[in-house]
């Protein structure tokens, strides 16, 4: 064997290497467009305000499967198929009845659903109907989850009314009002889709290796579930709170002024893509002020509204979709650990979505990494190590 040789790399001599794929273009796609600087969101043709004034969850699931606005009989369809699937297998359901009620909500989503592949009859069936059964049982999962760890009857599903209506009477038990749907039916259009963030990459790449949906999905869910990508809405909530319940905490610019001397993140801020606010914290600004007005939590969005503002003054950085879906949910009733899992409740839309157009053309996904480490090492046996 020749001699050992240590690769002594000057990573400057490799400026093609781009950690966080940032800028990177490895896709052609119809399902969003971003404007960064101009502070657009575009799904398959329709701004996201546009969307969010007119449309409702089933219709944006539908233009993101097909990417176009469906027709009425259409609609109709979808939003009956998407009714009809929400029941889960028995075994599912066990499971979530028997599982660690102490468990992270989006550890039991992302298990379940990857249960259900072994549970779905039409294997071999189209692409479309199984992004339907699984987007239909995603909330079915959550609201189960949350009513078997305090110990409650799960609710089987409605078989009528929007997603939104149905997820909200499966968590409470009781038919939600027109404003609760409405409210929840938006937060879920607003987060449907958002380009090649990380966890529409990780189901790509999972769809490019030709495995199912099911299992691109529930890798969707794992990426999802970090605090940098679909975690930080929880982040966001736990910060708010703190300052009600911590002393030391107590001013919300003295708190971030010593997170950023720190170094350290605020969550709910910044993001890869958008250089000015993003549109659907617009959107979320007006639904935490109203809401948190209407539910006396004025407190959050006044302590919110500080931090955007230190923010601003010491980063010049801007709030991000999670900042103020935080407050949505809370103010909603819902449960802090089930903040993530309403994100990906939504996000199955476009993670769907993009597997069906990635299947449609693909190509597996296999960028390459630079190796840093020796090579051709004498073997040292293992008394000798
Ligand atoms: N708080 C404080 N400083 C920040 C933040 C933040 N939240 N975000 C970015 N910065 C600063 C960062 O310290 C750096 O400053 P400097 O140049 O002085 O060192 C600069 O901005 C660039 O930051 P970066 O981390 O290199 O930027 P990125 O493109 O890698 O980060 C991000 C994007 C979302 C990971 C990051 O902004 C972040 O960690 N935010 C907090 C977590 C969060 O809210 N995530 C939700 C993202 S939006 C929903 C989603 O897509 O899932």
């Amino acid at each position: 064997m020749s001699e050992s040789v240590k690769t002594d790399i000057d990573l400057n001599e490799y400026p093609h290497i781009n950690r966080g794929l940032e800028g990177i273009v490895a896709f052609s796609s119809n399902k969003s467009s971003i404007d960064g600087q101009k502070g657009e969101l575009i799904y398959s043709g329709y701004n996201i305000e546009t969307l969010a004034e007119n449309s409702s969850f089933e219709e944006v699931c539908f233009l993101l499967w097909n990417d176009r606005l469906p027709s009425q009989e259409e609609l109709e369809e979808v939003t009956k198929k998407l009714q009809q699937h929400r029941s889960l297998p028995d075994p599912v359901k066990d499971y979530i009845r028997n599982t660690d009620k102490e468990g992270n909500p989006m550890t039991v989503l992302r298990s379940a659903v990857s249960m259900l592949e072994d549970y779905y009859e039409d294997q071999n069936g189209e692409l479309l109907d199984n992004a339907i059964a699984i987007a239909a049982k995603m909330p079915t999962i959550v609201a189960a989850f949350d009513r078997a760890r305090k110990d409650q009857e799960i609710i089987e599903p409605l078989t009528d009314h929007s997603m939104a209506h149905n997820f909200l009477y499966m968590l409470n038990g009781e038919h939600p009002g027109e404003q609760a749907s409405k409210t929840m039916d938006l937060a879920l259009i607003l987060h449907a889709e958002h380009g090649m963030n990380a966890s529409t990459f990780t189901c790509r790449t999972i769809c490019s290796t030709e495995s199912d949906m099911f299992s691109a999905v529930t890798g969707a869910i794992g990426a999802l579930k970090g605090p940098l990508h679909g975690g930080a809405n929880q982040e966001v909530m736990k910060m708010l709170l703190n300052f009600d319940e911590d002393p030391e905490h107590a001013d919300p610019a003295d708190f971030v002024k010593s997170k950023l001397e720190r170094k350290e993140k605020v969550m709910g801020f910044g993001h890869r893509v958008y250089k000015v606010l993003d549109p659907r914290a617009v959107l979320l600004r007006q639904m935490a002020e109203d809401l948190s007005k209407e539910t006396g939590h004025e407190n959050l969005y006044e302590w919110s509204q500080t931090i955007v503002q230190t923010m601003h003054e010491e980063k010049d950085i801007d709030p991000n979709v999670d900042f103020y879906s935080a407050t949505v949910y809370y103010s909603m009733g819902i449960p802090i650990d089930m903040f993530t899992c309403i994100f990906a409740m939504s996000r199955v839309a476009g993670w769907t979505g993009h597997y069906i157009e990635q299947a449609e053309n693909n190509r597996l996904i296999r960028p390459r990494a630079l190796y840093m480490g020796e090579k051709n090492k004498a073997w040292t046996s293992i008394e000798e190590r």
